[in-house]
C-alpha cells in the first residue's frame, strides 16, 4: 500500500471512530447504548403482526405455502456465538408452538457432521451479521440438498440473505458494541413470531393462544423498560459488585431461561474476562456444584423466576447456600422467598414462562457490563474479538 493510500486509510477510520463516538450521544459506552435501544427494537419488530379482526398473525416474508409449512418434518437452526444462544431459545418456542423437531447446530460444527436432511427439512440461519463464514458454510452444507434456508439477520443485504428464500430483518440497526445485545433479542423477537406463525399455518395452536400470547409479546418492550430503570439497574450494579472479584461466575436456570444462562456467560466472559459458565440448574448438581468454594464465595446467578421449576430452583439455591456460594437470584417481582434465600436478589416482571429469556437477559446483560466495568476493561473492544468471523 502506498503511504498515501494508507494515510487516507488511517483518516477514514478515524472519522469513522470520531462519527461512531458522536453517536453514542450521552452513553459512556455503545454497550449501554445498545442494552437501552432494546425496547425500541422489541417495539418494532412486533407492531403490526396481528390482525385483530383477522385474529391472524402476518409473516409475509415466508414464502411457503400452508401445504409447505404442513409438511415440514425437521428444522436446522444453524448459528454461532450469541445467535447460537438464540436459536436454543428458538427451538423450545418452535417446538411448543409448531411440533415440528428441532436441531441447533453451532455452525462451525454442523459443516463437519453428516446432517440427515429430509425433503422436507428447512434451515434458519441466525446471524447479526449475515456474514460469518462459518454460518456461509453450513447454509451451502443445506443448499447442497436442496434445504430452504430462512435467514434471521441485521443486515438487510448481506451474502446470508442473498442465500435464502425469506430474511427475516432484525430492526435493531447498526450494533458497534463487540458484545451483541439488542442484536440478540431482536433475534428472540422474531423467533417467537415465526414459531407463532408456524403453529398458526399448522393448526397446532389455536387462534386464541396465538392472540395471547402476541399480546404478551406486545407487553415485553415496557417489561424491559422497567428493568432499565434505575432503580433496578442500581439493584443489578449492587448484585453485580459482589462478584467482579470473582474467577468464575456460575449461571444455572432450567429450560428457556438456562439457555439465558449460556448466553449470560458468554456475555460476561466476552466483555470481563471472567470466567462464566451456564448449566442447566439439575445438570450443575451433577459434578459441577464442586466448583463452588466457599472460601472464595463462588458467585452463583441463580433464574429463579416464576415458572414450572420455580420451586425446584429454590431447593437448589439453598443447596449452594449449603456449600458457600454468594447466590444472586433473578426472581419475578414479590418473590420474597426467592430473596430471603439468595445474597441478593435483581427483580423482573411477570412474563410468559417462554418470554423470560427476553427480560432475563436484558438484566444479565447490564449484570455483566457493570462487572466488566469494575475491572476496568474496554467495554466495546474486548480483547481477541471482532464483530464479525467471516473466514
Ligand atoms: C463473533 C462475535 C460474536 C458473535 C459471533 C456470531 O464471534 O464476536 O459476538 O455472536 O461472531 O456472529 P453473527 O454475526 O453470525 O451473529
Amino acid at each position: 500500500m502506498s503511504e498515501n493510500a494508507e494515510s487516507s486509510n488511517t483518516i477514514s477510520a478515524a472519522q469513522t471512530t470520531v462519527k461512531a463516538e458522536s453517536q453514542k450521544g450521552d452513553y459512556p459506552d455503545f454497550m449501554l447504548k445498545e442494552i437501552h435501544e432494546q425496547p425500541r427494537v422489541l417495539r418494532d419488530t412486533f407492531a403490526g403482526r396481528f390482525d385483530a379482526q383477522s385474529g391472524k398473525l402476518n409473516m409475509n416474508e415466508i414464502p411457503l405455502s400452508t401445504e409447505e409449512i404442513n409438511a415440514v418434518d425437521r428444522i436446522y437452526i444453524i448459528a454461532c456465538g450469541t445467535s447460537y444462544h438464540a436459536g436454543i431459545v428458538g427451538k423450545d418456542m418452535i417446538e411448543q408452538a409448531a411440533r415440528i423437531p428441532v436441531e441447533v447446530q453451532i455452525a462451525s460444527e454442523f459443516c463437519y457432521r453428516q446432517p440427515v436432511f429430509t425433503p422436507n427439512t428447512i434451515a434458519i440461519a441466525i446471524s447479526q451479521s449475515g456474514e460469518t463464514g462459518d454460518t456461509m458454510d453450513a447454509i451451502a452444507l443445506a443448499k447442497a440438498a436442496d434445504t430452504p434456508i430462512i435467514t434471521i439477520t441485521n443486515v438487510a443485504d448481506s451474502s446470508m440473505t442473498k442465500e435464502s428464500i425469506a430474511t427475516l430483518q432484525v430492526l435493531a440497526d447498526q450494533e458497534v458494541s463487540i458484545a451483541a445485545t439488542k442484536s440478540y433479542t431482536g433475534q428472540l423477537a422474531h423467533l417467537a413470531l415465526l414459531a407463532l406463525y408456524l403453529g398458526q399455518e399448522r393448526g397446532t395452536i389455536s387462534a386464541e393462544d396465538i392472540s395471547s400470547a402476541y399480546e404478551d409479546l406486545t407487553q415485553i418492550p415496557q417489561q424491559v423498560e422497567s428493568i432499565l430503570s434505575e432503580s433496578s439497574i442500581a439493584a443489578i450494579e449492587a448484585a453485580a459488585a459482589t462478584c467482579y472479584k470473582a474467577h468464575d461466575v456460575i449461571f444455572i436456570g432450567r429450560g428457556v431461561a438456562a439457555a439465558t444462562c449460556m448466553e449470560a456467560s458468554l456475555k460476561l466472559k466476552e466483555t470481563s474476562y471472567v470466567h462464566g459458565e451456564g448449566y442447566a440448574a439439575n445438570e450443575f448438581r451433577h459434578g459441577p456444584i464442586a466448583m463452588i468454594d466457599a472460601e472464595a464465595a463462588t458467585p452463583v446467578v441463580a433464574l429463579a423466576m416464576e415458572s414450572k421449576t420455580r420451586e425446584r430452583m429454590l431447593t437448589i439455591i439453598k443447596e449452594v447456600k449449603g456449600y458457600g456460594g454468594n447466590v444472586v437470584a433473578l426472581a419475578t417481582e414479590g418473590d420474597t422467598q426467592a430473596a430471603n434465600l439468595a445474597d441478593s436478589v435483581i427483580y423482573l416482571p411477570r412474563i410468559r414462562e417462554m418470554y423470560l429469556p427476553f427480560t432475563a437477559i436484558v438484566a444479565l446483560q447490564v449484570f455483566a457490563r457493570r462487572i466488566a466495568l469494575l475491572l476496568g476493561r474496554d467495554i466495546d473492544h474486548p480483547r481477541g474479538l471482532v464483530k464479525a468471523v467471516v473466514d
